[in-house]
């Protein structure tokens, strides 16, 4: 009897691999951070071999770590950096090129052009997206008319396209697939008839053949090449990292919102069977698709994501160096009693959701002789939960619904200081659960469902345990103020590269 699940969770910092036992309690984990290319302004990439070369490593360490045999192994569970675009040569795996990753600004551009030319409402109509440089479709054009030779492939059906999961799935297993929520980020699927989509392909100018065979969340897809563990191993899950992240939450019902604190911060809301359009900036999306991976039995989700958060705690350690280490971040914060006036725009790599915009920059306002960093790594934190204040309103707004909690997660959401600076300026309790590498488990619950590890969502669901609770404490003057000032300066950050 097998006794672990093996979560592999590529993100876009590190590669991560975690085995959870039966309770869904981590068991062991490896992780290994690898490089960050930033050959231009704006631009992100990521060497497709290291994203490879870095997952196998931590999955092969973890096992010898844990003394645990293939055998122990019921299935894979992958969960990735979702968007970030690879793009290989079918016939010997090799990329054509680094991957751009979602937070890559270079095809901006193109984005203006397809809305200009008045394409929004149809993409947005099909895929529940916004026409933003953020997601894969533009990306793939950009390497097919940027790479020498790489359209006159492609046509010829030499080339492959993958976002992280198809990338590493391709070499696991040889099979060329993607999962529903992985699609979804694509500008190419139309996720009402869960299909990639001709008359978008056509806009994007991307032939159809690269494209990979579109898989449910949850089933087997193939066997692990037997080299690589010993014998080969189910892989039986597949999500984006957000969405693998509310089902790692036990966000399983209609109206649960879960807010992900990680190189980004990502909030989805659950909306059931529903494919809710956005009204206010938000993006509709796949959750996950489980069982015989039809629409019926799809969970569609509203997302709000920003593009910086974690990664600002990164910023301040590696690109100002007033922090030594990510964890210093809260003592140098509390160090003072409030920012003094700064705010602090983290618009690095442009605004997402809600105000998608590329050309935004980061910005620091109302500093005086006086300020510090201490100061500045507060309006730094205080940023990440401003932001996260500016979803919230857009997704009750869209859906209706008047949050009574927010779960959280990922790295940041361990702050207690953020955490309760959160509640404060949401006016909404936040809770944080006993496993915060929900990311990972969700990626492990699908997979361990499909093989029969688990029996159902509910069995897991009733695995999610509360550790603690953000009671909101400060008052609605107060909130208000303190939103109007980051509102003025979100203003300020808008529209700077010309
Ligand atoms: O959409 C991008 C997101 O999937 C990246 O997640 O955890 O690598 O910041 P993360």
């Amino acid at each position: 009897m097998s006794k672990y699940i093996l979560a592999l969770d590529q993100g876009t910092t590190s590669s991560r691999a975690i085995l959870f036992n039966h309770e869904g309690h981590v068991h062991g984990c490896a992780q290994q951070e690898f490089r960050q290319i930033f050959s231009h302004p704006g631009w992100v990439e990521h060497d497709p071999d290291d994203i490879w070369q870095s997952q196998i490593d931590v999955a092969r360490q973890v096992m010898q770590e844990c003394g645990a045999a293939a055998s122990d192994v019921a299935a894979i569970g992958i969960t990735n950096q979702r968007e970030t675009t690879v793009v290989w040569d079918r016939a010997t795996g090799a990329a054509i090129g680094n991957a751009i990753v979602w937070q890559d600004r270079r095809t901006a551009g193109i984005c203006d052009a397809l809305r200009e030319a008045g394409h929004a409402e149809l993409f947005q109509r099909k895929t529940g997206l916004v026409l933003d440089a953020y997601f894969s479709g533009t990306k793939v054009k950009w390497l097919l008319d940027n790479v020498p030779g790489a359209r006159a492939r492609a046509e010829r059906g030499e080339l492959a396209f993958g976002t992280v999961d198809s990338w590493l799935i391709s070499k696991l297993c040889g099979e060329h697939v993607t999962d529903t929520s992985n699609a979804s980020r694509t500008l190419m699927f139309n996720i009402h008839t869960l299909a990639w989509d001709d008359e978008l392909l056509a806009l994007l100018d991307i032939p159809r053949s690269m494209l990979p065979r579109v898989v449910a969340s949850s089933e087997v897809v193939g066997h692990t090449h037997a080299a690589l563990f010993g014998q080969p191993l189910p892989i039986a899950g597949i999500a984006g990292d957000q969405q693998a992240a509310t089902f790692g939450q036990a966000c399983m019902r209609s109206g649960m919102a879960k807010n992900t604190y990680g190189t980004g911060c990502f909030m989805l809301m659950n909306t059931g069977a529903d494919a809710i359009t956005s009204h206010n900036n938000l993006v509709t999306t796949v959750g996950w698709t489980s069982g015989n991976g039809g629409r019926a039995d799809t969970t569609y989700m509203l997302e709000g994501s920003v593009f910086m958060a974690g990664a600002i705690v990164q910023w301040l350690r590696d690109g100002l160096g007033i922090i030594q280490s990510s964890a210093e971040v809260e003592a140098l914060a509390a160090s003072v009693p409030d920012t003094d006036g700064v705010v602090f725009v983290p618009a690095f790599a442009g605004l997402g959701a809600p105000h998608w915009d590329a050309y935004a920059r980061g910005t620091i306002v109302g500093m005086t002789r006086g300020t510090t960093k201490a100061h500045i790594a507060r309006a730094a934190l205080a940023s990440i939960a401003y932001q996260t204040v500016d979803i919230l309103s857009a997704m009750q707004n869209d859906s209706a619904i008047q949050l009574e909690e927010l779960r959280v997660d990922g790295g940041a959401s361990r702050n207690d200081l953020l955490m309760q600076f959160q509640a404060d300026v949401l006016g909404v309790p936040v809770i944080r659960p006993v496993v915060t590498e929900t990311t990972a488990l969700g990626a492990a619950y699908l997979a361990g469902i499909a093989v029969g590890f688990w029996r159902s969502q509910q069995e897991v669901a009733a695995q999610w345990r509360m550790e603690r609770r953000f009671e909101p404490n400060m008052g609605n003057d107060e909130r208000a103020q303190r939103l109007r000032q980051w509102h003025r300066a979100v203003e300020r950050s808008r529209a700077w590269v010309e």
